[in-house]
């Protein structure tokens, strides 16, 4: 498995982290390759809790090597706190390389991004707020500044310039509406608006202040900044085993999730080709990581989603709170409408079902496998049409529960037989094996199949 892309399946936080450190231990190089700190994952190793928002999980074991490809988009502020983090905790972190042509989260792309939220009011998407939207414009609009850029001050003065002006102009525009924002936003937004739109100029915002503060994190940054497209040609080249890690997942694609209501980037296997700089040809398994629920945080449509009872154990058991925001998320059955669109659109090779524990004592277990349209058509396939979608009921098959702790399990016959049924009937609808299972929140605790 030279090139391997492991991707989210569902609308995030399925524990792409944790199945990225188990497939890490085989591997030479693990390269992110879109989203920025939007995400987050939690690896605990050996009782110890460590959590990510831009570093790739392999980072934990020593003499691996672990870059942030070009498709990031990087806050490097948060990056040198994570740096700082792994440091104080004796983690060597001399293998970590950053693309050179990654894009920044400047300050005022987190500005606009609260800003924009709260001027949405009702019909905001739920962004994370970290400038993730902003950046990949200005990556569009040609405005971007790049890694690179930190180690040329003309360079760097020169480009926050230009590319502040706009950002003035729209924050100023925005601050004239500050009073009926201030007002419209609920009580937990009020400081968040006061500071994206404040009326006194924003100290974050100072080109001298801004070019100063950057130059300093470039020198901090200099020895991780490479050409990383060219490591992974010389590891695949090699035959050596290169990660390709996505962030978010497959319905949150700008392009394939369920737009609006997705993020700026493409989460998507194929996607691993652009923010990493290789070549189609170069991808040989791709693996799906899936919760053996689902849910999503922030707005948009969930057919499957849950406000009862089997909801809560879900959000309860199963901790269901963002790694990045300490959101509740919203909880439901699998959709295996939705699994089967993400395994096709990613040509998935494998799937990884995680936090099956978190069924154990909810009783029966539900899995969409067909929609009913408001008109009430059957739908077997997950609908390009928004408006379809935010419509669809889903039908569920009913199979048997388990009430067994399974946290201790480890080989498949360890499982439940209902645990196994339950497995193979998701293998089955989406025809593609399910090689692994999570049972527990450890590194060791999961069920190798196959
Ligand atoms: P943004 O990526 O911050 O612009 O947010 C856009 C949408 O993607 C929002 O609904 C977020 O809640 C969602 N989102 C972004 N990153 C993650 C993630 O890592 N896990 C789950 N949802 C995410």
């Amino acid at each position: 498995m030279p090139g391997l892309v492991i991707v989210g399946a569902q609308w995030g936080d399925e524990g792409k982290g944790k199945v990225t450190d188990l497939l890490a231990e085989k591997a030479d190089l693990i390269v992110r390759f879109q989203g920025g700190n939007n995400a987050g994952h939690t690896i605990v190793r050996d009782g110890e809790e460590f959590k990510f928002h831009l570093i790739p999980s392999g980072i934990l074991y020593a003499g691996k090597t672990c870059a942030i490809g070009n498709g990031v988009v990087l806050d490097p502020r948060i990056l040198l706190e994570e740096i700082d983090g792994l440091r104080r905790r004796g983690v060597d972190v001399s293998n970590l390389k950053i693309s050179a042509n990654a894009h920044l989260i400047m300050p005022y792309h987190v500005l606009l991004d609260t800003a924009g939220e709260l001027k949405l009011g009702k019909l905001s998407l739920g962004t994370t707020r970290r400038g993730i939207g902003p950046c990949y414009a200005d990556k569009a609009l040609r405005l971007g500044i790049r890694v690179q850029d930190l180690l040329d001050e003309k360079i760097l003065r020169t480009k926050i310039r230009t590319a502040l002006e706009p950002k003035q102009q729209a924050l100023r525009e925005l601050s004239v509406q500050r009073r009926k924002l201030r007002k419209e936003a609920g009580e937990g937004d009020r400081e968040a608006a006061g500071q994206a739109i404040g009326s006194s100029p924003d100290p974050r915002l100072d080109l001298h202040t801004m070019t100063e503060e950057h130059l300093s994190y470039g020198h901090r940054l200099e020895p991780h900044i490479a050409d990383t497209a060219r490591l992974c040609w010389d590891a695949l080249d090699a035959g050596r085993t290169a990660i390709f890690e996505g962030a978010q997942a497959t319905l949150l694609d700008l392009d394939h999730g369920t737009y609006p209501f997705v993020t700026s980037s493409n989460p998507i296997a194929g996607a691993a080709t652009i923010g990493a700089g290789i070549g189609p040809a170069d991808i040989d398994e791709v693996w799906g990581v899936a919760k053996a629920y689902a849910t999503r945080v922030g707005a948009g449509p969930f057919p499957t989603e849950l406000t009862d009872g089997a909801g809560r154990h879900m959000l309860e058991r199963g901790h269901e709170y963002g790694t990045t925001t300490g959101r509740e998320r919203r909880c439901g059955w699998i959709d295996l409408v939705a699994l089967r669109y993400a395994v096709r659109i990613n040509g998935m090779s494998a799937l990884a079902i995680t936090k099956l524990d978190v069924l154990s004592g909810i009783g029966s277990l539900k899995v969409a496998v067909r929609y009913r349209s408001r008109e009430g058509a059957l739908l077997d396939r997950f609908p390009y049409h928004q408006s379809i979608l935010h419509g669809a009921e889903p039908e569920y098959e009913e199979l048997p529960g388990f009430d067994a702790e399974i946290g201790d399990c480890r080989e498949p016959s360890d499982l439940p037989g209902e645990a196994r049924a339950f497995l193979d009937y998701v293998a089955k609808f989406v025809d593609v094996p399910v090689r692994v299972v999570g049972v527990g929140p450890g590194r060791e605790q999961v069920v190798w199949l196959d």
